[in-house]
């Protein structure tokens, strides 16, 4: 069967599936189907956690990776004054700088017409008296288009608010009231031109998306909940960012046995969900205090003896530089 006739066979044997109780979700569906008629096996992966800082990523060959997805510390947000102070960036630009070498290092591992997503948000705040606006994403946009990024359409991730009736500056007199500021963005950049398959490639049609999920993903307003903040193992808010983001451009933006990296790990929601996508993962994390929790969110244990579905293994290391 080639990728063609496998995709339409997919698509009526799932719209089937989806009347009766489902199973599994999807990519584990589709998975499935194609396990059935011996198409095809589910890659074994391998996920990588790097304890160091991603401004150098040498574990990486140039040109290996498929997909960036990542969210960086925002600079000018008060929750990472103190770790841009501690690689010595005291202002907006040095900040950005900082940043800038990561996003180097992601165009040089990427393969060409390999993605970026960069969730960030601006940063809103009072510099001797004067209240104003860091627009972050402008910056990251400025910066990885130095580098030769292509810069593609974004995603306003809309946050709903916990205070609706919150006014920043003057309530309801004119003209000094201010924006709640209530989206990040999820900006996406490309390497090169449109990433080449051979025709019919079977992976590639195996992770394709469903009409729902296109009409959902590909619109650029996605209104979603954030991740929850409390964990009692750090001492300090961890600005996770929803699993839902992660897969949605995971699917988007890759096929099964593809490699994905995030240099800003943070908990390892990036991780966890190339491992359910059966996508390969590294990831960077400078903060060592990380550790137990990315071990117990991508389950670390149990993946190093898991052998679902045949013969597909995933394995999980961790270096510490
Ligand atoms: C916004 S958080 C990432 C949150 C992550 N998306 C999640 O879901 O948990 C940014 C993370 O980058 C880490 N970090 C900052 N600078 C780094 C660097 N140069 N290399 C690697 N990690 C870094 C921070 O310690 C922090 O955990």
């Amino acid at each position: 069967m080639d990728g063609a006739t496998l995709h339409s066979e997919l698509d009526k044997k799932t719209r089937r599936s989806m009347k009766k109780p489902k199973s599994a979700t999807f990519p584990e569906r589709q998975l499935e189907i194609m396990l059935e008629g011996n198409e095809l096996e589910i890659p074994s992966t391998k996920h990588h956690l790097i304890v160091g800082d991603s401004r150098h990523m040498p574990e990486v060959a140039d040109s290996s990776v498929h997909l960036i997805v990542t969210s960086p510390p925002y600079p000018m947000i008060e929750l990472w004054d103190d770790l841009f102070e501690t690689m010595g960036c005291f202002d907006f630009n040095a900040m950005h700088s900082f940043l800038a070498t990561t996003w180097k290092e992601c165009y040089r591992i990427l393969i060409d017409g390999g993605i970026a997503c960069i969730n960030i948000g601006d940063a809103l705040r009072k510099i001797d008296g004067n209240f104003q606006l860091f627009p972050n994403h402008v910056k990251v946009i400025e910066n990885c288009e130095a580098i030769g990024f292509t810069s593609l359409p974004y995603i306003l991730w809309k946050k709903p608010t916990k205070r609706p009736n919150a006014f920043l500056g003057s309530g309801f007199l004119p003209p000094n009231a201010y924006i709640t500021q209530d989206c990040e963005f999820i900006l996406i950049f490309r390497k090169g031109s449109s990433r080449p398959f051979p025709p019919k490639d079977l992976y590639r049609y195996a992770s394709s998306y469903t009409l729902d999920e296109r009409n959902a993903w590909f619109t650029q307003i996605w209104q979603l909940p954030g991740a929850r903040q409390e964990n009692p193992q750090l001492s300090r808010r961890i600005a996770a960012f929803p699993e839902e983001i992660a897969y949605r451009l995971i699917r988007m933006f890759s096929v099964i046995g593809d490699t994905i990296v995030d240099p800003f790990l943070g908990t390892g929601t990036t991780m966890k969900v190339a491992m359910k996508t059966h996508r390969n993962c590294y990831g960077y994390e400078i903060d060592a205090q990380l550790i137990p929790t990315i071990k117990e969110r991508v389950g670390f244990e149990e993946t190093r003896k898991s052998r679902k579905h045949g013969s597909s293994v995933k394995s999980f290391n961790i270096t510490k530089r």
